[in-house]
């Protein structure tokens, strides 16, 4: 079952696209990473599925529900930490948290379970007395991120949530987010680090300029686009007649720093590299090293956002 499905959903302000007519579906019980560069349209689409501001045009269903038409319902069902900070400066962490549960009307008992339970797992115990004014971004965002846990909910939004975390803050808000997964929430959140979305998503859509350019698994994106594979020769004399021979072979580049070095980089690499070695073998040249440089998701997200700004411009 989809738990958010758009149809070309759109968010303009004046002349700027900020939203550009997106589609998208999002199963239930899974992490959605929507990772994009900076201005991409991130917070737009998370306030727009969210019900915080309505699209220009399009069409939104949430939890099965017209979020256009009827908004209160699907707010009531969701829980939303936006980029920017929410809190009441002179509040103690955990008056924080427990206001926020009174908002959202749960029971007294319930409210302090939680505040308990979240006060451990996002590590606040030596802060919980501290007002917020006086935290540091990183805890004063483990609070915000915490806080929305105190209530139950089906669908949760997080607009870089990790901003600001130091490294173990961070993998322990990814595992905590994992293990609520587990138990049947699903999560739709936004980042710009790669390597968090390859950590905790099942699916990922890269945007880019408003437009979505790519939806797949960690694993499919890297299959997809991953086949352009950076591969490097080393020979270690420096033979200068080597750019000659090569001169008609697209996709590689030659440089003489300590012998010669032919770097590869192409979406056959494979194919280039076998007419290069076939060259260097006719001309009795040695090779002493080999070595592909595996693709990350860091290259493809960057090839991806770059071909998608070349076919734009
Ligand atoms: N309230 C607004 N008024 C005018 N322009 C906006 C507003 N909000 C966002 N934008 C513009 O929309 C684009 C997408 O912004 P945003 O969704 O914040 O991107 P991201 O979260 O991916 O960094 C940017 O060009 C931004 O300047
Ligand atoms: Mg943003």
């Amino acid at each position: 079952m989809s738990c958010i499905v758009a149809n070309s959903l759109y968010k303009s302000y004046g002349s700027v696209k900020a939203v550009d007519e997106i589609d998208l579906s999002v199963k239930s019980g899974q992490v959605f990473g929507f990772l994009g560069p900076n201005g991409a349209g991130k917070s737009t689409t998370i306030k727009l599925l969210t019900t915080l501001i309505p699209p220009t045009s399009g069409k939104l269903n949430i939890l099965g529900i017209d979020a256009i038409k009827n908004p209160l319902q699907v707010r009531n069902r969701i829980g939303v930490v936006l980029q920017q900070p929410s809190y009441e400066p002179t509040l103690s962490v955990e008056k924080s948290l427990e206001k926020y549960g009174m908002m959202w009307d749960v029971k007294r008992k319930e409210r302090k379970d939680r505040v308990e339970e979240l006060i451990s797992v996002f590590d606040l115990k030596d802060i919980r007395k501290k007002r917020n004014e006086d935290l540091s971004i990183g805890q004063r965002r483990r609070v915000q991120v915490a806080r929305e846990f105190m209530h139950d909910m089906e669908l949760l939004f997080l607009d870089e949530p990790t901003v600001g975390l130091d490294p173990n803050a961070r993998r322990q808000l990814l595992d905590f987010l994992k293990s609520k997964v587990n138990s049947g929430l699903t999560i739709f959140f936004t980042t710009h680090v790669l390597t968090e979305a390859e950590y905790i998503c099942d699916e990922i859509a890269i945007i880019n300029r408003g437009k979505i350019i790519a939806v797949d698994s960690p694993d499919e994106l890297k299959n997809r686009f991953g086949h352009a594979k950076t591969i490097k020769i080393h020979i270690s004399e420096v033979q200068k007649k080597i750019s000659d021979l090569l001169s008609n072979v697209k996709d590689c580049k030659i440089d003489f720093n300590t012998g010669t070095n032919i770097t590869i980089n192409s979406d056959e690499s494979e194919v280039v590299l076998m007419k290069i070695l076939q060259i260097l073998n006719t001309n009795h040249i040695n090779i002493e090293d080999l070595s592909a440089v595996p693709t990350s998701l860091e290259e493809i997200f960057l090839k991806v956002v770059g071909d998608s700004n070349a076919s734009s411009n």
